[in-house]
């Protein structure tokens, strides 16, 4: 077996991030390249015998690369467990979004540090948007010895001679280029669903909205040539998937980055073309959401009728410092647009409550859209100040009861309103993908709507993979309960 124990003291810093340059746009043309990623012959077999483990933070995008990840490591012979404890290759794949998610990541670290003095042996590394903050390399760099290898969210590709340098060399390995670079498009991918892909669309934000560490993490807007996309999408119809959900920070803004015509709408269009049985999509920025895009959804039977659209706030002030370049009545407008041409769409939105300066008029704007809008569910927030970006610099004077008490407030009518656009529902027939099986009791089994309602229903298990039609008999605050029906 390969020894696996890091040299004492040896070290290599390949690349450090740094959110400065991360932050620079240039008009250099992004490279398409189908060959960047290889993993040499001698690496094949690099991981026999040895088992990895890797936790996700975070959203769709980490979900996806993690996916990417696990082909990679397959490809080098390491087998997924998920047992930590008995991992001997360890992946954290972790979220800078708030200040939370980065207290979660360390907890995690400090269990591995007691797991490697038990088992010396074990690597532990760290990628995803963390791994793309300075703050967060240098503190791993000095106090957090044992974690050998680092790669950001640009460096996937680079993962196989990584692994190598550290297993071989013994090295400790960092690497995580600040500028973006290519769209890369012969990465591997191991999908935890046999029924319901990712497909990324474009990668990065440009944006800047004020709070958001996204765009220094995940680098300037890069769309996906839109051949690449639907060749994904078609093996996927072969592979007989019934769902594909195309993925980015600002999916509205497809095509923006790259020469011509070809948009969003153009895009859905396409993928709409291919037979796939459902097509959605997420995020969507208000400021990108074009008619022809509407349009477009409310045409095509196999465009699912949900749109995530965050708000974030009500206040046209709020909003102007968050830099969000729409005001609460363009937000307006466009929702009863959506709502008029796609009469069955269920919306769903994403506030941030305590912004800095946010007063408690600027906060009832917010519950004032909330109570127009009635959204069939949110995810709300604290505003929490990112290291680099702008919201982080601006006075923060609200006190925090005060933001937990807004919150809460808020909390109240979300839950209000997702439960009444639930009722609705109630002896409706919806069609359901199943996906899941219960724990508990194997001849019930659960998957979405088309609309995005969590669906329970007593079917044969054959019927997994299925999209079969349920009717709604009982009604909860996270979920549904239902029975398969010919109707
Ligand atoms: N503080 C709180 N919430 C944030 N989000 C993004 N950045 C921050 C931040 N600094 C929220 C936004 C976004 C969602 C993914 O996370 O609402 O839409
Ligand atoms: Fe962040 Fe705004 Fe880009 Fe969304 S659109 S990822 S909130 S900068």
């Amino acid at each position: 077996m390969i020894s696996l124990i890091r040299k004492r003291g040896s070290e290599i810093d390949m690349q450090m991030p740094n959110l400065q340059k991360a932050k620079i746009r240039n008009k250099e043309t992004v490279r398409i390249l189908t060959d960047a990623y290889k993993v040499e012959e001698s690496l094949k077999t690099i991981g026999r015998n040895l088992t990895y483990f890797i936790k996700t933070y975070g959203c769709q995008m980490n979900e996806h690369d993690s996916e990417n990840i696990k082909a990679i490591l397959e490809e080098m012979s390491f087998t997924e467990i998920d047992d930590m404890e008995k991992a001997d290759l360890i992946l954290l794949n972790t979220c800078a979004i708030r200040e939370n998610a980065h207290n979660k990541v360390f907890g995690m670290i400090g269990r591995i540090k007691h797991l490697k003095e038990e088992k010396p042996h074990v690597i532990a590394g760290i990628c995803g948007c963390m791994a793309q903050e300075e703050s967060v390399v240098e503190d791993i760099k000095k106090k957090y010895k044992h974690i050998d290898i680092v790669f950001g969210t640009h460096n996937i590709h680079g993962l196989p001679s990584l692994l190598e340098k550290v297993i071989e060399e013994k090295e400790r390995q960092i690497e995580v280029y600040s500028k973006e670079g290519d769209v890369i498009e012969n990465i591997p991918v191991k999908r935890d669903s046999k029924y319901k892909a990712w497909i990324n669309i474009m990668y990065g934000c440009d944006k800047f909205c004020t709070y958001c560490i996204v765009p220094y993490t995940r680098g300037k807007q890069r769309s996906r040539q839109h051949s690449f996309i639907i060749e994904e999408v078609k093996d996927l119809v072969k592979q007989g998937y019934k769902e594909v959900t195309l993925l980015g920070q600002n999916v509205n803004a497809y095509g923006k980055d790259l020469e011509g015509e070809y948009r969003m709408e153009n895009l859905l269009e396409e993928v709409a073309g291919t037979g796939i049985e459902r097509v959605r999509f997420v995020t969507s920025h208000p400021w990108d959401f074009t008619d022809a895009m509407i349009d477009t959804i409310a045409a095509h039977a196999n465009i699912m009728p949900y749109i995530h659209l965050p708000l974030q706030a009500g206040s046209n002030t709020v909003l102007k410092r968050m830099g969000r370049r729409y005001t609460k009545e363009d937000y307006l407008t466009l929702f009863h647009k959506l709502k008029e041409r796609i009469p069955n769409a269920a919306i769903t939105t994403d506030i941030i409550v305590g912004f800095p300066g946010e007063t408690k008029e600027d906060f009832e704007e917010t519950l004032e859209v909330v109570r127009t809008c009635k959204f069939d569910g949110a995810f709300t927030f604290l505003f929490s100040p990112r290291e680099g970006t702008p919201a982080a610099k601006m006075a923060d004077d609200i006190p925090l009861d005060e933001k937990n008490q807004r919150l809460y407030a808020l909390n109240e009518y979300i839950n209000q309103y997702s439960n009444e656009a639930n009722q609705k529902y109630l002896g409706k027939v919806v069609p359901v993908l199943l996906e899941n099986v219960s724990e508990k009791d194997k001849t019930m089994l659960s998957g979405y709507s088309d609309t995005m309602k969590l669906v329970n229903v007593k079917a044969p298990i054959d019927a997994l993979g299925e999209i079969i039609n349920v009717k709604i008999t009982d009604v909860k605050t996270w979920s549904m309960d239902g029975e398969m029906t010919n109707n």
